[in-house]
């Protein structure tokens, strides 16, 4: 694993300057500390629309019986469980995720729902995956790889585990364009956000840590280039809500 760049993701914490090897350790307090009020602090923050790009996004992996899916960044499993309704039971879920928080919850929601066979759950760090080469049909990372310091590293990894044929799926903030819109969501997301994290969450650095990592992201032509750099084909980029949100995919040949 090469060393990170002065000036990538690993070197910044939302909009703190800091030493990268310590990025895994402040990202994963965030995580822990938000892992029992995070389904529901997503749904008060998007207003549900999380809701709607999920199920987009799921519906664009064409899930069905027998594909397998690994589930990256998976937390308290919102994709995976989308996934698993639509492919029926004859299908092998991971959920890997590096924070056994996140995981605690989604295996409880998990049980809560009979999901039980065709579900792994594996304490795994994008950036280095424990896999085999070629092993899975499909990889998703939704809202996680924000949060992943060596975003490069991860799609070398993706690339890897996935079989020839094998397709790629990010969900991820992105940049919005048009001026209205990017003032309103700037206004809501800098100074509504922590706010509602302080009040529902009693945590609003957590808040302001999500808010301000989404503006470190790259933008949607940049991943483009990088999810080419790491060996993906046919990569496409679709905003969702006038940019707020992405889906990015690429397929391995
Ligand atoms: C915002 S949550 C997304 C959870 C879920 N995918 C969703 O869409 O609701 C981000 C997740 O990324 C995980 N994460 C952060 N860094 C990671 C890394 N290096 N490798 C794997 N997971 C990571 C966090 O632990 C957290 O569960």
């Amino acid at each position: 694993m090469a060393p990170p760049q002065k000036n990538s993701e690993a070197a910044w914490f939302g909009d703190t300057r800091i030493d990268p090897a310590e990025k895994h350790k402040l990202v994963g307090a965030v995580f822990d500390s938000v892992a029992d009020r995070y389904d529901l602090m997503n749904d008060l923050m998007s207003g549900g629309i999380h809701r709607l790009w999920k199920n987009k996004f799921v519906g664009l992996m064409r899930p069905r019986a027998h594909k397998t899916l690994l589930d990256m960044a998976g937390g308290t499993g919102d994709i995976a469980f989308r996934y698993r309704r639509a492919a029926g039971e004859d299908t092998q879920i991971t959920v890997a995720d590096i924070n056994a928080e996140m995981l605690r919850v989604g295996k409880k929601r998990a049980i809560d729902r009979g999901y039980i066979d065709g579900f792994t759950w594996n304490l795994e760090n994008a950036e280095k995956l424990s896999f085999e080469n070629n092993t899975f049909d499909n990889y998703s990372i939704s809202f996680g790889l924000r949060n992943v310091p060596r975003i490069d590293d991860a799609l070398a990894e993706a690339h890897r585990v996935l079989k020839p044929g094998g397709s790629f799926f990010c969900l991820e903030f992105s940049n919005v364009e048009k001026k209205i819109l990017k003032k309103i969501y700037d206004g809501y997301s800098l100074r509504v956000i922590p706010r509602m994290g302080d009040v529902f969450a009693k945590d609003s650095n957590s808040y302001k840590y999500l808010v301000e990592s989404i503006r470190k992201f790259p933008d949607r032509a940049n991943l483009s280039r990088r999810l080419r750099k790491a060996g993906f084909d046919k990569i496409e980029a679709t905003p969702l809500t006038g940019g707020i949100a992405a889906i990015h995919i690429g397929r391995k040949y």
